[in-house]
């Protein structure tokens, strides 16, 4: 049942921490804090390149995953959705690394993109929640995450567990092709492992999140900014929004902003930010400045040390725990997807069941 919450999402929405903390404890040996993998019939430092596909958020996880394995792991990658790249034949260098990510390992595109990958002699790994399921059968390698079942159409927890995951996997490929030092691999493992706590801290910002979402709730169009591995959960926030709230959202890397988006900014458009304080945090505020100067409405997910330079431009700034920049986009997706929810709620739709959705997409 749903434990006393008013829905399933806000239940699922509040299983993040013990979500990321269990997942991680299947994929992190506690006394080594090294990454322990399934057994793999390939090694790691083999992998040449690497393909991400998915669908929809589990696409998001991947795109993510892509930022980490080209910075941290030095890994070479392709991402797509599975829609396309099932269709794209795309040439491939044998011996490559598929990895296929998925909450129910049914979705029939992403299925149907595992087994083209696999004809053209790619290892297939995928990570799934549904370990029974189609694509767990038909991989190499399944890296299972202990999210649990997920009843809400909108995925949530899937989404952080899937990111850790994918984290873990990071950091062993970062070791196993030699590019991550022992220092690095500890300073990431420990922001990981840190995750559960600061997540926690989270659902102390609801009333915050709330005041954003009656901003929000009452816009016809709405824009979300991020960049570099926060990009994907402006992507992620643009695209629950949409499906639950039925407000159209759109994503953009923040500097896409002034080769079109912009035109489209007035006092009516609030502007989400997804802006942790890393390295591309000049460059974001910059933009920010630039949409601020046109009427827009700035509301910022941040920590301390932005929040320092967005209170002047932005409407409201919620602070989150300063976190390492690696796990930045599995702490800001808690947040992000509890702003739609509440949103939802003022909306009055139907949030566990949007229409024209199925928890399970397994026709094409
Ligand atoms: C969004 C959402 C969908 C799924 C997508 C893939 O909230 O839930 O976009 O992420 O349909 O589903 P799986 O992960 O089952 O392949």
């Amino acid at each position: 049942g749903k434990d006393g919450y008013r829905h399933f999402m806000e239940k699922e929405l509040h299983e993040h921490p013990s979500v990321i903390g269990q997942t991680l404890q299947r994929v992190v040996d506690p006394v080594t804090r090294e990454v322990v993998l399934p057994e793999l019939p390939f090694a790691l430092a083999d992998i040449p390149r690497a393909v991400i596909t998915a669908c929809g958020s589990a696409y998001y996880a991947g795109y993510v995953a892509r930022y980490w394995l080209e910075a941290e792991a030095r890994l070479p990658v392709d991402i797509d959705v599975a829609s396309e790249l099932r269709y794209r034949n795309p040439p491939l260098t044998e011996g490559g690394l598929a990895l296929l990510i998925s909450q129910s390992g049914e979705t029939a595109d992403t299925l149907a993109a595992l087994r083209g990958l696999r004809a053209s002699g790619q290892h297939v790994m995928s990570v799934l929640n549904v370990e029974t399921s189609t694509m767990a059968r038909e991989s190499d390698v399944v890296l299972g995450m202990d999210a649990g079942p997920e009843i809400s159409v909108a995925s949530t927890k899937a989404f952080t567990a899937q990111l850790s995951v994918l984290a873990a996997l990071t950091i062993a490929m970062g070791r196993a092709r030699g590019v991550m030092t022992p220092a690095r691999q500890q300073h990431l493992m420990a922001a990981l492992l840190d995750l559960p706590s600061e997540a926690e801290r989270i659902f102390q910002l609801g009333e915050q999140i709330r005041a954003m979402a009656h901003i929000v709730a009452k816009a016809r169009d709405v824009l979300y900014l991020g960049r570099g591995s926060c990009f994907p959960i402006a992507l992620e926030g643009a695209l629950k929004l949409k499906e639950i709230s039925y407000i159209h959202a759109e994503a953009y890397a923040a500097g896409e902003m002034k080769h079109g988006p912009i035109s489209l900014i007035d006092d009516t458009v609030p502007i989400v930010a997804v802006a942790p304080s890393t390295i591309l945090f000049d460059k974001t505020l910059s933009n920010l400045q630039e949409a601020r100067a046109r009427g827009g409405k700035i509301l910022a997910f941040t920590d301390e040390t932005g929040a320092e330079r967005l209170r002047e431009i932005a409407e409201a700034v919620i602070v989150l725990p300063h976190v390492d920049a690696f796990v930045a986009p599995i702490l800001y997706t808690i947040p992000v997807q509890m702003l739609a929810y509440e949103v939802a709620l003022l909306r009055g739709t139907d949030v566990d069941q949007p229409r024209n959705l199925a928890k399970s997409v397994t026709v094409e």
